[in-house]
């Protein structure tokens, strides 16, 4: 069975080509490779022995990706990753952020139409959330307004989804991302920051590589049990079962709706000061921090309620927080 992927480059679309390798599907992928480079493809060719064909075209450009659309037939479903996704980014350059993550997703919605593919699945995220107060968040839980135009591209692209069902035959899932962190356990792929990291993951790892002298805590003031703000941090490769599992489950026609959500998140809410700790139990080293001012946007505290996730795509977490820690930084290792 054949998948489109697009954004297969990145960190997370690469990891769910391993588990969609693993589950017999054929891949194509559609990467520009703005943030990102064949270095993944190339390593799970390499590692799995599997080839993927990979289209290099910006999703942007309609023309260029009905081309692949016409030269691979019986696509079964799509698989949405490719789009711009740091937060503080989108901040500075907002109409790049909406041109490039709308107008991609509004080719394919397109496309997806033109050519009746009749499986889509979006890659959403918990920070459609916002500053929610009602913990754990369920897929019911009202949006709140995004904290930045990435987050608001996410919420948009839901809506255009919700809208496109109402009138389309095809079906869509949208998978609510909460904070996914580690790597492959064969270190063979993981994350690889587009320029100067800002998530905590990657900044934990430099702090520990000595790539960088001190971590900051952006903040342990916040109503939480020890001040520091809380999140849902998932193992990538959790996240990336998920999409098969997201993909057999309208393959096989299980879903209720044409367009459903699910949260992909761990259930557990750890702090930024627990993750520390975390990481120097995992990897028997200390990490060099301190305390320093809030970070603008973040919210106190956001974790899942993965019931409906577990119940619908039979979803269940495989790895812990030390196979988060250890699988990262034995990648980061690898990193130079
Ligand atoms: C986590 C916590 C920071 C860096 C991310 C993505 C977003 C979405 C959700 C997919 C916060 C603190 C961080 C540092 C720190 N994912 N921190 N010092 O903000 O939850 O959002 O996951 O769509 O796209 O950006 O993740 O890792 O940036 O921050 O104290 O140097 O770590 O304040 O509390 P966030 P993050």
């Amino acid at each position: 069975m054949k998948i489109l992927v697009t954004g297969g480059c990145g960190y997370i679309g690469a990891h769910t080509i391993i588990d969609l390798l693993e589950n017999d599907y054929e891949i194509v992928n559609i990467d520009n490779n703005s943030r990102s480079t064949t270095q993944h493809i190339n390593a799970i060719e390499n590692q799995f022995g599997k080839k993927i064909k990979n289209y290099t075209i910006d999703l942007c450009d309609k023309a260029a990706v009905k081309s692949v659309f016409e030269q691979e037939k019986n696509i079964e479903g799509i698989i949405h990753f490719a789009a711009f996704k740091a937060v503080g980014e989108s901040v500075q350059i907002p109409l790049e952020y909406y041109r490039n993550n709308l107008v991609s997703q509004i080719n394919l919605l397109e496309l997806v139409e033109e050519f009746g593919i009749k499986n889509f699945v979006f890659s959403s995220s918990c920070s459609v959330y916002g500053n929610t107060t009602e913990l754990p968040v369920t897929e019911l839980t009202p949006r709140q307004e995004a904290e930045s135009p990435y987050g608001n591209s996410k919420r948009i692209g839901e809506d255009m989804i919700r809208d496109v069902a109402k009138v389309s035959k095809n079906n869509f899932i949208a998978l609510r991302y909460f904070n996914p962190i580690g790597a492959h356990p064969t270190a063979c792929i993981g994350e690889i920051p587009y320029g100067p990291p800002q998530n905590l993951q990657p900044v934990i790892m430099e702090t520990a590589l000595g790539k960088r002298q001190l971590l900051k805590v952006f903040g342990n003031d916040y109503p939480t049990r020890d001040g520091s703000c809380i999140r849902d941090y998932v193992h990538v490769m959790d996240v990336a079962h998920a999409h098969t599992l997201a993909l057999k489950y309208l393959v096989e026609n299980k879903n209720e709706d044409n367009y459903e959500v699910f949260n992909i998140g761990s259930g557990d809410g750890v702090s930024v000061l627990e993750m520390i700790n975390a990481f120097e139990k995992t990897a028997n080293q200390k990490l060099n921090y301190e305390i320093a001012e809030r970070r603008a946007g973040d919210v106190v505290a956001v974790y899942a309620d993965n019931a409906k996730t577990r119940k619908s795509l039979g979803w269940e977490p495989q790895y812990s927080l030390d196979d988060m820690m250890l699988s990262a930084w034995e990648w980061n290792k690898k990193l130079t």
